[in-house]
């Protein structure tokens, strides 16, 4: 499967004036929307969004951004060198009603549409489809966050988890629950300790009405990452959103358990429910000594981010109870620590982490 890793460059280049003939194209042949290349190995597709003119990231020379279950994502680029992530799906036709197009609104995330119809049905990741959708978003520069996980050291693991935090966060403020929480759905910029994270993918999102706390609609989410209330009873809520984080928190980036367990409480009344909290969690240890962070990382902090982080933290003036003992406490790094109550086993579940749809049949969106 091709992925972030295939990127080779986040610039096209052209050969020679490729916008010429594609000009020609669409000014010839004004109901075509795409202006296919001819050489697999060289040269750019063109697509017409809104009578906007977008060269595609060819596969082969500058790669893809990156791909889910439903969508490709490539780089695009106008005459002028905006730069645009353009997301390839093979549904029917963005929804305006829906929960994910007034979250990318709401987000500045969204900067148009095109279908195209391919005249007979073709197999497209796992569905089989007779339109194409390109949707034009917003550009997240920087890499897939599962693919940079790995080379993380103790600090930019912190680090990490305070920028997703704030994503997340700029979300909830605009009362837009994510629901599909995962490292696959964050694009990270990490370029030693400075460290940008954005969230991507509002295909689940939620917009919650202002006088509920939670929201009923089909289960939906990434099996290992789902909340028990929504396995349960569809519940979504902004709790439901700090259930994943904090699996993220387990699995992916191996914090110690007391950066986590809060968030994980099968109990969403009992789970911790501010990210300015966590915020603040981190926050206090990351500024520990080098020896006692984690697992002693042996990396030093970049002044910038410290200084971010901590003014973040003084903005968080209550700490939950747990968080204020965990602050004074040492910890143990411990990424296999079972929250209590957990009703299976995540081990196994992650074995089956896909992202899972079920919604059609509630014909919402
Ligand atoms: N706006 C964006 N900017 C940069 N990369 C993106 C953007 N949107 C998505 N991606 C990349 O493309 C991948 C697939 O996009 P996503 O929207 O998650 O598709 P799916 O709905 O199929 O999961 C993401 O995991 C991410 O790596
Ligand atoms: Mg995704």
């Amino acid at each position: 499967m091709p992925s972030t890793t295939d990127i080779k460059k986040n610039q096209l280049e052209f050969e020679g004036d490729e916008w010429a003939p594609a000009n020609n194209h669409f000014k010839t042949n004004p109901n075509v929307n795409r202006f296919k290349k001819k050489n697999k190995d060289k040269g750019h597709s063109f697509v017409k969004i809104q009578n906007k003119l977008i060269a595609l990231a060819n596969k082969k020379v500058e790669g893809i951004l990156g791909q889910g279950s439903f969508g490709v994502v490539k780089l695009g680029q106008d005459k002028d060198g905006n730069k645009y992530a353009v997301k390839v799906e093979g549904k029917k036709d963005i929804d305006e009603q829906s929960h994910e197009y007034r979250a990318m609104k709401l987000l500045n995330f969204y900067h148009g549409t095109m279908k195209r119809n391919l005249g007979a049905p073709k197999k497209y990741l796992k569905e089989t489809t007779d339109v194409k959708t390109y949707t034009l978003l917003e550009l997240q520069e920087g890499v897939e966050f599962s693919k940079v996980l790995v080379g993380l050291n103790n600090t930019q693991k912190l680090i990490c988890a305070i920028a997703c935090c704030q994503a997340i966060k700029q979300l909830h403020l605009k009362r837009i629950i994510h629901c599909d929480i995962k490292p696959e759905n964050f694009v990270a910029k990490v370029e030693n300790n400075d460290i940008t994270i954005k969230a991507v993918d509002f295909g689940f999102s939620l917009i919650l009405p202002n006088n509920q706390n939670y929201i009923i609609d089909g289960w939906a989410g990434t099996p290992g990452y789902i909340a028990p209330e929504i396995d349960s009873e569809n519940k979504f809520s902004f709790s439901s959103d700090i259930y994943a984080l904090g699996i993220m928190f387990k699995k992916d980036l191996g914090l110690p358990a007391y950066l986590y367990s809060n968030l994980i409480h099968q109990n969403p009344s009992a789970r911790c429910c501010s990210l300015d909290d966590v915020i603040h969690a981190l926050t206090i240890e990351l500024n520990k000594p080098e020896s006692s962070k984690i697992a002693a990382s042996t990396t030093k902090t970049a002044a910038s981010i410290t200084t971010q982080a901590t003014s973040t933290a003084k903005k968080a003036p209550s700490i939950t109870a747990s968080f204020k003992q965990a602050a004074n406490t040492p910890i143990q790094a411990d990424g296999n620590t079972q929250a209590a109550g957990a009703k299976w086993n995540l081990n196994d579940v992650l074995k089956y982490a896909t992202p899972f749809f079920y919604k059609p049949f509630l014909g919402i969106r």
